[in-house]
């Protein structure tokens, strides 16, 4: 049995989800909650060490199935290193991308099989429930130009539309297929419209799981 709660944040690049993660989680410690507010890929230093393998430029370049199992890899060390002990002692983890990543951007952006996800994820996460996950929705060229403009790029903000788009559409498809765990948000509301929404539906899960 899980203790605390597992509230997770996707969505593509640009679309403000790391900026509402933290200000939820300042919003819930000022509740008075034990928040925990992590990311992936990272989290722990040996899955921060990971992350920097992945998000890396590489001369040689980095194919799909490096990509995929280095994420997993990142994950597993997250769960067994933070996750699962702050969910133990009944906190609240808010997490800065997960699952739902893996699924947008190696299944739907790199075109690996669902099959080889769902394996990889029974192995690494067989018994965690994802309380709730935001998806940032945003269109593509909107999400892209807000990232720019921001300045830090790595190998993954470097890329095609073509490729956003599919991860974007992976994310709905994902929020279609987990409705009651999913709440897709507008990305293109201001960034207070974004926070009620969120809070409003946190505080939803809180009361129901207080009866
Ligand atoms: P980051 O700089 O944290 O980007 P963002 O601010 O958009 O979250 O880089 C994380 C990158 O890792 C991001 O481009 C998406 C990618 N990613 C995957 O491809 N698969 C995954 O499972 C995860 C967790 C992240």
């Amino acid at each position: 049995m899980q203790a605390g709660r597992l509230i997770t944040f996707e969505g593509g690049e640009g679309s403000g989800k790391s900026t509402q993660a933290r200000l939820l989680a300042e919003i819930l410690r000022a509740q008075g909650h034990r928040v925990t507010l992590t990311r992936e890929p990272g989290g722990t230093p040996l899955a921060e060490a990971i992350r920097e393998l992945v998000l890396g430029n590489w001369a040689e370049g980095m194919d799909g199935v490096t990509e995929l199992l280095l994420m997993f890899a990142a994950r597993a060390a997250h769960l067994h290193g933070l996750i699962q002990p702050a969910l133990a002692q009944g906190q609240i983890v808010i997490c800065d991308r997960f699952i739902d990543s893996s699924h947008a951007y190696q299944g739907g952006g790199q075109g690996i099989d669902g099959t080889h996800l769902a394996a990889l994820e029974a192995l690494v996460m067989p018994t965690l429930r994802i309380d709730l996950t935001f998806i940032l929705d945003l269109p593509v060229a909107q999400g892209l130009a807000r990232a720019r403009a921001r300045g830090q790029t790595n190998r993954f903000e470097d890329v095609h539309t073509s490729f956003m788009q599919r991860v974007r559409e992976a994310f709905l498809q994902r929020a279609a297929q987990f409705p009651d765990r999913c709440a897709v948000i507008d990305a293109s509301a201001p960034r207070a419209a974004v926070t009620r929404a969120i809070e409003d539906r946190v505080a939803a899960l809180l009361q129901q799981k207080a009866h």
